[in-house]
């Protein structure tokens, strides 16, 4: 599978209200249906010196797609300054490619080795098997189960 990782741009805003909505990405992150797409534009746009974002670009019938994203946004807090969030999500049809590991890797490698975090969190709900697998297989640690996190298909799901 052919795909570049380069930093977002806000043009890419488009392609990521597409991927918060769809089927097979909205469910496993915080996505909504009705989300427009200039709260992301707005969100990039916002982007600052602590928030790491990259996205996987894919060549489709010769035009330009942006099929994954990740970010990883470092706590602003001096006293939170070794840590970081990082969520990601990956095009319905992209996913078991390799781009989210890829991705994944991009920001650890920036994490260990550029900016000398120690601590990276994430939350995921706990029937995200695939996700789950990933992040243990590059090293993350269950901590705990954060029960009723979120709405989820007509039920309050843990992470
Ligand atoms: C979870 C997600 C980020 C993984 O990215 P991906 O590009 O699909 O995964 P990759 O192809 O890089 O595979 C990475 C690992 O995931 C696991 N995996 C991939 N496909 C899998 C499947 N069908 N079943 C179980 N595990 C699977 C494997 O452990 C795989 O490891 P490998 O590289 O040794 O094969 C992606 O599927 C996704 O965005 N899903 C929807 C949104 C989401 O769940 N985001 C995370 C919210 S916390």
């Amino acid at each position: 599978m052919d795909f570049i990782i380069r930093p977002i741009r806000v043009e890419d805003a488009v392609f990521i209200n597409e991927l918060r909505r769809m089927d097979g990405v909205r469910e496993t992150i915080l996505g909504i249906k009705s989300e427009r797409i200039n709260k992301t534009e707005d969100f990039i746009k916002g982007l600052g010196p602590n928030d790491h974002m990259f996205v996987a670009e894919v060549l489709e019938n010769e035009v330009k797609k942006v099929v994954g994203v990740i970010g990883l946004h470092i706590n602003a807090n001096p006293r939170l300054r070794h840590s970081a969030s990082v969520g990601i999500m990956i095009h319905k049809d992209y996913q078991g490619k390799g781009i989210g590991r890829a991705l994944f890797n991009e920001v650890l490698d920036l994490a260990d080795n550029w900016l000398k975090l120690v601590r990276i969190e994430l939350g995921v709900f706990v029937d995200n098997k695939r996700a789950i697998k990933l992040y243990e297989s590059l090293g993350f640690q269950i901590e705990g189960t954060k029960k009723y996190a979120a709405i989820k298909n007509g039920e309050y799901a843990d992470e």
